[in-house]
C-alpha cells in the first residue's frame, strides 16, 4: 500500500470514527437511565450499553450481562468474557478494534434468561447500535443472540455453521463463551466460525 493510500485509509478510519461516535452517542443518550422494563428495579447497578470501536467492522453480540458485566458497567469482562478476548484475539484482533454489546443492557436476577417482554423492549437499541456502527460483520454469541437477530426459533446447535444477511453485515452465529467453558469439545466449531469471520474481514468490500 502506497503512503498516500494508508493515509487517506486512516483519514477515513477517523472520520467514520467520529460519524459511529456521535451515532452510539445519539443511542446512548435515547436509552438514559432507562426504566422501560423490569430489570431497572430488579437490582440493577449498572446499564451495559457496549464497548470497543464506534466504526467497527467486527461487532459480537451477546446475551446479557452478568454480575461482573453488572458490578463495572462493561459488557463480557466476566470468565466468559476472558474466553471471548482469547476468540477475539484469535482472529487478529483486539477488545478496542471491535466493538461488543449484548441483546439486553441490564443484568436478569440470578442470571436467569431474558424474558420476552425485556427482549422487546430492549432489542431495537442493540439494532440502533448496530446502524450507527455498520459493522461489516457480525459475530452472534449463542442461542439468545443469534434468534433474536435471526428471528428464528432454532438452537445455535442449528443456526451456525453457515453466513446470513443482517442489516447489512455478514452474520456469524456460533457458541456462546460460557457455552466454550462448560464444552471446550466445540472449541472446533468455533475455531471454523472465526475462519470464516477472518476470511471475511481480510475480503475487502
Ligand atoms: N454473557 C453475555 O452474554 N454477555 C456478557 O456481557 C457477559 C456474559
Amino acid at each position: 500500500m502506497t503512503d498516500q493510500r494508508s493515509g487517506e485509509d486512516s483519514a477515513t478510519e477517523a472520520t467514520n470514527q467520529v460519524a459511529g461516535a456521535q451515532g452510539l452517542g445519539v443511542v446512548q443518550a435515547e436509552l438514559g437511565d432507562c426504566t422501560r422494563c423490569k430489570l431497572s428495579g430488579l437490582g440493577r447497578q449498572n446499564i451495559v450499553f457496549g464497548v470497543g470501536n464506534p466504526s467497527a467492522e467486527l461487532m459480537f453480540v451477546g446475551e446479557a450481562p452478568g454480575r461482573d458485566e453488572d458490578a463495572q458497567g462493561i459488557p463480557f469482562v466476566g470468565r466468559a468474557g476472558k474466553k471471548l478476548t482469547q476468540i477475539i484475539e484469535a482472529i487478529g484482533q483486539s477488545r478496542e478494534s471491535v466493538y461488543i454489546a449484548n441483546v439486553i443492557k441490564c443484568r436478569p436476577p440470578k442470571n436467569r434468561n431474558p424474558e420476552s417482554d425485556e427482549v422487546e423492549t430492549c432489542e431495537r437499541f442493540l439494532f440502533a447500535q448496530v446502524d450507527a456502527i455498520q459493522p461489516r460483520v457480525i459475530v452472534a454469541l449463542g442461542t439468545f443472540a443469534a434468534r433474536t437477530l435471526l428471528r428464528s426459533d432454532a438452537p445455535i446447535s442449528k443456526l451456525r455453521g453457515r453466513e446470513y444477511e443482517y442489516r447489512g453485515a455478514a452474520l456469524i452465529p456460533t457458541f456462546h463463551p460460557a457455552y466454550l467453558l462448560r464444552n471446550p469439545q466445540s472449541r472446533r466449531e468455533v475455531w471454523e466460525d472465526m475462519k470464516r469471520v477472518r476470511a471475511l474481514l481480510e475480503a475487502r468490500p
